[in-house]
């Protein structure tokens, strides 16, 4: 590559908006951006009209978040004919996947790059406003992590999230994770001890780990390290209060990771762990690798070990060949197991997967009608066990004030349970104790009893 002119005053001065599609990895990395760009100069807005460059970071875990995404772009598209002078960016999993192809597709966007391509981003916007049209930059391989912590943009004071690894190995049928986030990679304990210690010391009061499947954090790591190691090692760290994760593959969840959730006090009460579909049949060609017995023997071990703790799971209804038979199956381990929440997703066809080959798939109108039900059925459960939790009292972390309703402030127990209440400014960032004095379907209600 040809030696980049420095930075002038001219881009410096230029905004950037960063619109985000899709799950918390997505989100972070646009953390992630925002801070190398500030870092380099850059300035960021909220208000997209102000913007001279647009960057959408997309999401491809399921057509509609693409769709999403590109409709988005679409709507720029105007935007640009007003103003020919801002600049599109099309960033996260739909670019890895199509790459310079949605040049075709949009042929207003100015900026391609994939998801290993991140810390380019400021070079990138450089040769964009030093006149080069339509760039493209993809990474294929990533060979180890990406340097995550240096300069991130939090919107949170108080709970941040933290990459401790990235990619998957897993290639379950329908997924396509592994194609366009790469192979799984570890990052340092050391470095993440690093990163999490200096948000303790900025007064982060909790993280979340992240990672397609944190249970096979540190395999094939040299020195050897592992998750439940980490959580040993982050739960020393001074000034930090909570330790969260996601997500958890049931075939990984180890024995080590259950007394680690029991015996460190701030590793928090809560696990997801994604169940998919509760027919061995299905299991099986989804190549998830467990079987509703075993995934079912490893919730009653994490019941029985750490009282309390509660479950979230995701479900796909309507994989290829799903039978009336196997979603009720389905149905019949979400009353058994009783989950506190759950992501319930149609199947949804995504090129390059192995399902996408399968015969078999199941119409809309069925996959619609099964999401339906089983929707209602959790709604239930949800509301019955939110109801049991009224008159509790409990500590809460308050994160600061409610989106839905911003005269009152929210936070959540150590079960990740949204709790509303009133309160002064004051209590952000602490924990209070709280007296739940209402329930509804997906929140709780409560009032302060001890500050
Ligand atoms: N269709 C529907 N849901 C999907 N998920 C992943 N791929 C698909 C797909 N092709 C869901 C899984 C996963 C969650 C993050 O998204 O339930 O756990
Ligand atoms: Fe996708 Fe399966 Fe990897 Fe999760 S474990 S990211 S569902 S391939």
């Amino acid at each position: 590559m040809s030696k980049l002119p420095q930075i002038s005053r001219y881009s410096k001065s230029k905004k950037i908006y960063i619109h985000t599609f899709g799950c918390q990895m997505n989100e972070h990395d646009s953390e992630q951006m925002a801070g190398l760009l500030e870092f380099e100069g850059f300035s960021l807005t909220d208000e997209m009209e102000k913007a001279d460059l647009i960057l959408i970071n997309s999401c491809a875990i399921r057509k509609k978040a693409e769709e999403k995404a590109f409709s988005e772009a679409g709507r720029l598209k105007e935007l640009k004919r007003l103003n020919p002078d801002i600049r599109i960016g099309f960033c996260g999993c739909v670019a890895q996947r199509e790459k310079e192809k949605i040049f075709k597709r949009a042929t207003y966007i100015d900026l391609l790059f994939g998801t290993l391509n991140i810390s380019d981003l400021p070079d990138m916007l450089k040769r964009l406003w030093h006149g080069e049209k339509k760039i493209c930059q993809f990474l294929d391989e990533p060979v180890s992590m990406k340097n995550h912590s240096n300069h991130c943009l939090r919107l949170s004071k108080i709970k941040a999230w933290v990459t401790i690894m990235e990619g998957c190995n897993n290639f379950c049928s329908y997924c396509v994770v592994p194609y366009v986030r790469g192979r799984e990679r570890s990052r340092s304990p050391d470095d993440i001890i690093e990163e999490v210690n200096l948000l303790a010391k900025s007064g982060y009061k909790e993280v979340t780990l992240l990672g397609q499947n944190v249970n096979s954090y540190g395999k094939g790591m040299n020195p050897p390290s592992d998750f439940p190691s980490l959580l040993h090692r982050l739960n020393e760290i001074e000034g930090l209060e909570r330790i969260r994760f996601v997500t958890s593959h049931p075939k990984d969840l180890s024995m080590d990771l259950v007394f680690a959730i029991r015996d460190c006090k701030k590793v928090c009460d809560h696990i997801h762990l994604p169940l998919q579909s509760g027919s061995n049949a299905v299991l099986k060609k989804m190549g998830r690798c467990y079987t509703v017995e075993e995934y079912l023997y490893k919730v009653s071990v994490l019941r029985d070990c750490v009282p309390g703790i509660s479950l979230t799971g995701d479900i796909i209804c309507g994989f290829p060949g799903e039978t009336d038979r196997d979603f009720e199956k389905t149905l019949d381990v979400i009353e058994c197991v009783r989950y506190d929440g759950l992501f319930s997703f149609k199947y949804s066809d995504r090129p390059q997967t192995s399902a996408s080959k399968m015969p078999d798939h199941i119409p809309e109108i069925v996959k619609a009608e099964r999401l339906q039900r089983l929707q209602t059925l959790q709604n239930r459960i949800c509301s019955e066990i939110n109801s049991e939790m009224v008159d509790s009292e409990l500590p809460v972390l308050i994160e600061g004030y409610s989106k839905m309703n911003p005269r009152k402030l929210t936070g959540r127990t150590r079960t990740n349970k949204v709790v509303n209440l009133e309160g002064t400014k004051e209590i952000i960032g602490r924990t209070v104790m709280v007296k739940i004095t209402c329930s509804k379907k997906f929140n709780l209600e409560g009032e302060v009893i001890q500050t």
